[in-house]
């Protein structure tokens, strides 16, 4: 489901079911034999995600222990994120060289317990939420702010390796074309030569649930990284048993059908996560135009 709000170039794998088959690596098993069993139940399927987007992407299944700060500690290379709630668990990842940070969250789509709204929201976030709520009453609209606010700082700790504060992130919806901006009041570090000052994410409700991604397009992508990404939306091997199969929805396998020629379907502008400025919007518009011009006088040749 959650590939769904994911730009080309990354690999998510969700499921609704805990595999019994899902196996631990004696390092990640040592961290999660003290947990609970329903805390054992969604780290390991998380895992079983990650390991299936790792051979997705060509690599070999590794070990994703916790950071200090909880964070995943991916295999060199990759960058990717992980979450769980309630009969859900995901986990998408991509090489560093084609994404630079991405962030996952997932929550049923419920209200949130009583006195946790102001904890987690600016005024001006709960006036607009009102008004979301009002005109668009099957999403559980504060639910999806909180959702919103962990997959900000999912993306954000890789990069900045700091504690991000709720009222540290402005979450404005369009709840038509299913986005939000995060407007950042901490200064960021420096990605691709600017400043991170917020990021554009995509948001999701179905299956009883809200989910919510961010995903930062890499701007120079170095040699070789056309074929990561080309590897990256290579079909899961129809080899693999039904059981080993994702959860995946009806817009995730379209995608995958799209030809890889295809534009990828979100404007530019959502599609780097990055908020774009108007210059490198003009320069987007002129390399269409370039490759619109190049292709008219590839058929007049032809001809
Ligand atoms: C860490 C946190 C974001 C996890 O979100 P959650 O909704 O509680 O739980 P989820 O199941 O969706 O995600 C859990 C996964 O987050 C990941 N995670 C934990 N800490 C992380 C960090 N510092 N950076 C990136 N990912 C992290 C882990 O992979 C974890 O799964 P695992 O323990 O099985 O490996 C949340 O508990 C938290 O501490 N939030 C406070 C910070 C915050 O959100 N600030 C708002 C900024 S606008």
């Amino acid at each position: 489901m959650i590939e769904a709000i994911l730009p080309a170039g990354t690999v998510a794998v969700d499921t609704f079911t805990d595999w019994p088959h899902a196996f631990l690596f004696p390092e990640e098993e040592e961290i999660i034999r003290p947990a609970v069993d329903k805390r054992r139940r969604e780290f390991t399927s998380a895992r079983w995600c990650a390991r299936q987007a790792m051979t997705r992407l060509g690599r070999a299944p590794a070990p994703v222990l916790p950071g200090p700060r909880g964070e995943p500690q991916w295999p060199a290379g990759l960058v990717g994120s992980i979450t769980h709630c309630d009969g859900y668990r995901a986990a998408v990842l991509a090489e560093s060289g084609v994404i630079t940070t991405v962030g996952i969250d997932a929550e049923p789509n419920e209200p949130l317990m009583d006195g946790v709204l102001p904890a987690v929201s600016l005024p001006e976030e709960r006036d607009r939420l009102d008004r979301l709520l009002r005109d668009h009453p099957d999403v559980r609209w504060d639910r999806l702010l909180f959702s919103a606010k962990e997959s900000v700082y999912k993306a954000w700790f890789p990069v900045a390796g700091t504690w991000l504060d709720f009222e540290d992130a402005d979450i404005t919806f369009d709840p038509l074309a299913g986005t939000f901006e995060a407007q950042l009041a901490v200064a960021g570090p420096e990605l691709h030569g600017r400043r991170l000052t917020g990021f554009s994410g995509r948001w999701l409700a179905a299956q009883g649930l809200v989910v919510t991604a961010i995903a930062v397009v890499a701007r120079h992508r170095p040699r070789g990284a056309r074929a990561v990404r080309r590897r990256a939306q290579v079909p899961p091997d129809p080899h693999d048993g039904p059981a080993d199969r994702p959860v995946q929805s009806k817009e995730g396998r379209a995608r995958r059908a799209r030809p890889s020629f295809a534009l990828p379907a979100q404007t530019p502008a959502e599609y780097s996560g990055l908020r774009l400025t108007g210059r490198s919007l003009r320069r987007v518009t002129f390399s269409l135009r370039y490759v619109r011009v190049r292709c008219c006088s590839t058929v007049l040749i032809v001809m």
